[in-house]
């Protein structure tokens, strides 16, 4: 039996009140995290050093009654770590510099990618040594499709067309692009384990513009064999699958990738869980973030809505994507106490 509200919830066991945290909890809309972002000369530089990583992932805590920390990091660290140059540029998000046919035999082979991700290791260990012993330590990976889309296209797209069409043309570099990232992010979320995090999540955030036998082959199985692979070296890892927009096929994805609990975005209608989800399977989520930049009584309204949808089964509240920058702190003190005290 497990005292973190939040991991018990993962497992299976609901809770009164619904635990919380919020997707991109730490991040610019917090003036703290604005003012230790100017110490680092970069984005990644934050991410791999432990002491900057430690204070941003713990500032949301110190504000809000918060039952997790995520580790602070991105996505991206594993192309990073694999030898592709990746860059964030103000104003226009990551940049990477895509990834060819030719190219993607190379990857991963100039240098250990474990080694490259030891400071971020290193972050999750002081987290385990600096958190209250309620708190849920979250740790996670971008889901391999996820990832290439960004590897491929160089840069975040609306329609991922670049990734959908170079897994249609050269199957067999994109299935080698593949390979590679399931075995780096097992090896990368089995440290995570080792390091101290009680329960990973995988971010699968372009789980939409596919089509079935695409959604099979480049989000379910490649999901399913991370759950297995860590599982094989962290028996009963507790794992969070967030495949956003997977619309049609979020009860496939939660059946076939053994996932413990299912993350919703905020386009998937309350009535989806009762309708197409075994009522056991705990779920995660789903406010709209816009709705927490506007505030009051619609917040309110839906706060309280999502929370009696989800009333017969283990949920944890979430946003249904990551907080946006301009959200009030008020509106997030506002919808933490709405969610714990009713
Ligand atoms: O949730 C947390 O607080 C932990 C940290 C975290 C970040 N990124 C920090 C970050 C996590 C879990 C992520 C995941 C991530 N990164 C995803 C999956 C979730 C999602 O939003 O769909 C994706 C697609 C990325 C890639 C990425 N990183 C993009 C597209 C951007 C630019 C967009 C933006 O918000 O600026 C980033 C940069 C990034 N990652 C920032 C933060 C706080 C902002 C960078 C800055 O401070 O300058």
């Amino acid at each position: 039996m497990t005292h973190k509200p939040l991991l018990a919830t993962v497992l299976g066991q609901r809770q009164e009140r619904p635990p919380i945290w919020i997707m991109r909890q730490a991040g610019r809309y917090l003036p703290e995290y604005r003012a230790i972002r100017t110490k680092a000369k970069n984005f990644l530089e934050l991410c791999y050093t432990p002491d900057l990583a430690t204070e941003v992932t713990l500032q949301p805590l110190r504000r809000f009654d918060l039952d997790a920390a995520i580790l602070f990091s991105d996505i991206l660290v594993i192309p990073d770590a694999l030898g592709q140059s990746v860059r964030f540029e103000a104003g226009e998000g990551p940049v990477l510099d895509p990834v060819s046919v030719e190219s993607i035999a190379g990857l991963g082979k100039e240098r250990d990618a474990l080694d490259h991700l030891a400071p971020v290791l290193e972050t999750v260990r002081r987290l385990r040594a600096g958190l209250a012993p309620e708190k849920t330590l979250i740790g996670f990976c971008g889901s391999p499709w996820t990832v290439a889309t960004y590897m491929i296209g160089g840069r975040g797209s609306p329609d991922q067309a670049a990734a959908r069409l170079f897994a249609l043309r050269h199957p067999e570099a994109f299935a080698a692009l593949m390979d590679l990232l399931v075995q780096t992010s097992v090896d990368y979320l089995v440290a995570q384990f080792e390091a101290g995090a009680d329960v990973v999540q995988l971010f699968e955030s372009w789980a939409l513009n596919l089509d079935d036998v695409a959604f099979a082959e480049r989000v379910i199985e490649p999901n399913r064999r991370i759950v297995e692979g860590v599982r094989a070296r962290v028996p009963n890892a507790p794992v969070i699958g967030f495949p956003r927009g997977a619309a049609g096929n979020l009860a496939r994805y939660a059946d076939q990738t053994g996932v413990n609990a299912l993350g919703l975005d905020y386009a998937t209608p309350l009535d989806f869980a009762a309708q197409h989800l075994p009522s056991s399977l705990p779920v995660q989520g789903n406010l709209d973030p816009l709705r927490l930049v506007a505030g009051g009584a619609q917040l309110d309204a839906r706060v309280d809505q999502v929370i009696a949808a989800f009333a017969d089964r283990p949920h944890i509240f979430n946003l249904g994507h990551g907080i946006v920058p301009e959200t009030p702190i008020e509106h997030v003190e506002r919808l933490v106490n709405r969610v714990k005290n009713g």
